[in-house]
């Protein structure tokens, strides 16, 4: 059965009753939640057209190249920095967590283990003076050629010759991949 209306009353009687919560929303969420936008919107159909286009091991080059260069090339237009961080990281340099970003990923992993939906899966934060945001990405079908259970023997190869390292195999559809992980530039003026 269904209440929207009343689910509508109590979330709005519920906010009102809690300080804070409902006007406490960082004015910076929703540019960090653009440039999420920008990039998932870029890199993912990019590598399913690849993947169509060339086959798997030729979009190797666009989750190790082109997402990484994205990444960049977002940072040095906003002033943002902008990355991608793992708990079983395939690049082991870059895609390393500090704590802050090891606590939101094992948060992530929790709720999606609990069914919420990645795209909910976020959360930003003052962290140090500073604005931090992080969006999962949840592994989705394409995802599974290179981050799932049984890869192809050509493709297995390419990314051991890359990433001796890796360990971002083994995953099944709807578990936490890794997330987008965003820093707000130092402000120059406001609170
Ligand atoms: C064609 C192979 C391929 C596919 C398909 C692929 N990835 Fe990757 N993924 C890689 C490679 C290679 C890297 C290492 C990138 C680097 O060197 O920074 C990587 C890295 C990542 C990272 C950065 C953290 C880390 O472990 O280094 C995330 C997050 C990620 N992939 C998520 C995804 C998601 C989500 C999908 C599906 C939408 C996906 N990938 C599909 C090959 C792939």
């Amino acid at each position: 059965m269904n209440y929207p209306k009343l689910t509508a009353a109590l979330a709005a009687s519920l906010l009102a009753a809690t300080p804070g919560l409902a006007g406490d929303v960082d004015p910076r969420q929703a540019e960090a939640r653009s440039l999420v936008k920008r990039f998932v919107g870029t890199v993912k159909p990019l590598l399913t057209s690849t993947i169509q286009e060339q086959g798997p091991v030729a979009a190797i080059e666009v989750c190790a190249e082109r997402a990484p260069a994205l990444a960049d090339q977002l940072s040095e237009e906003t002033g943002w920095s902008v990355g991608r961080v793992s708990l079983k990281p395939r690049n082991t340099e870059r895609a390393q967590p500090d704590a802050w970003e090891r606590e939101q990923l094992e948060r992530f992993a929790a709720r999606a283990a609990d069914g919420e939906p990645g795209p909910m899966l976020n959360h930003g934060e003052v962290v140090d003076g500073r604005y931090r945001y992080m969006q999962a990405q949840p592994v989705g079908g394409v995802c599974l050629v290179c981050h799932g259970e049984s890869i192809e023997p050509a493709v297995a190869e390419a990314i051991r010759h890359y990433y001796p390292d890796d360990r971002a195999t083994g995953y099944q559809l709807g578990e936490i991949r890794g997330a987008i992980t965003l820093t707000a530039p130092p402000e120059s003026t406001g609170p």
